[in-house]
């Protein structure tokens, strides 16, 4: 508001802001082609197909109304309780790290291993979900999440990890990871952080149970210890990986 509008009452901001949810309903909302790549289809939204189907609408440029509301300056907090579309298993493998003893960093490095599966992505998860948080953690934390892409199929029996039997149901018995997963096996296998990526393994096999009880709130106060929250918001911020914070928050911007 300013000197030259009238104060605006409670219930005319109401109206105000259905009429703007109104308009957003009438964006036109597009699905990235890897959205169509998943589907089995090589092809692309693009703007003449998509505006001769909606006449007269704009694109849509940014919140989605489809999707939960996300605060003006997000938290990682907040991805987990808006974007993640299920905790149960990190808050079990990090519930499992933080009983064990474990530091901190072991604790927080189990509670993000697989935000990219979650929120993002299923190939390569490992990689994205390291990049997406490697400006906001320790180097050990992000490299542990990198690497778990590749140890989690590989046994030590010197800590008692062996070859999980969810793999075989899940990927047949005869299943072998492919050359890129093996050189990286062995690159972490010879790193000194090595250990931190074998406990996010150790405490993931664990963590399937659908009648464990867990809470978000038993970590906050370690993320807020640990992941360094951009004060403009995470994604809003100018790190590497903001556009991809960006692209959870709003995953049908036209652009
Ligand atoms: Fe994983
Ligand atoms: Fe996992």
């Amino acid at each position: 508001m300013n000197e030259h509008t009238h104060p605006v009452s409670m219930s005319e901001r109401a109206d105000e802001l259905e009429e703007e949810k109104m308009h957003e309903m009438e964006r036109i909302i597009t699905r990235s082609t890897i959205a169509h790549l998943m589907d089995g289809n090589v092809k692309m939204d693009t703007s003449p197909e998509m505006r001769a189907k909606h006449p007269g609408q704009f694109f849509l440029m940014g919140d989605d109304p489809r999707l939960p509301p996300m605060p003006e300056k997000p938290t990682l907090v907040d991805y987990f309780r808006h974007r993640f579309a299920s905790t149960a298993h990190l808050l079990q493998s990090a519930t499992h790290a933080l009983k064990d003893g474990h530091p901190e960093k072991v604790v927080l490095a189990c509670l993000l291993h697989d935000i990219a599966i979650v929120s993002f992505i299923r190939c390569d998860h490992g990689y994205w979900g390291a990049q997406m948080i490697e400006p906001y953690v320790d180097e050990e934390v992000a490299w542990a999440v990198k690497t778990h892409q590749a140890l989690r199929f590989f046994s030590d029996e010197t800590v008692g990890y062996g070859y999980p039997d969810l793999y075989k149901e899940l990927f047949g018995p005869d299943y072998r990871p492919e050359p890129y997963i093996v050189e990286e096996y062995k690159r972490a296998r010879a790193h000194k952080w090595y250990m931190t990526s074998r406990l996010i393994c150790m405490n993931d096999i664990y963590s399937f149970d659908p009648n464990a009880k867990v809470n978000l709130d038993d970590f906050v106060d370690i993320i807020g210890r640990n992941f360094k929250q951009p004060k403009e918001g995470l994604g809003l911020d100018n790190s590497p990986s903001a556009h991809m914070w960006r692209t959870i928050l709003w995953p049908t911007r036209f652009l």
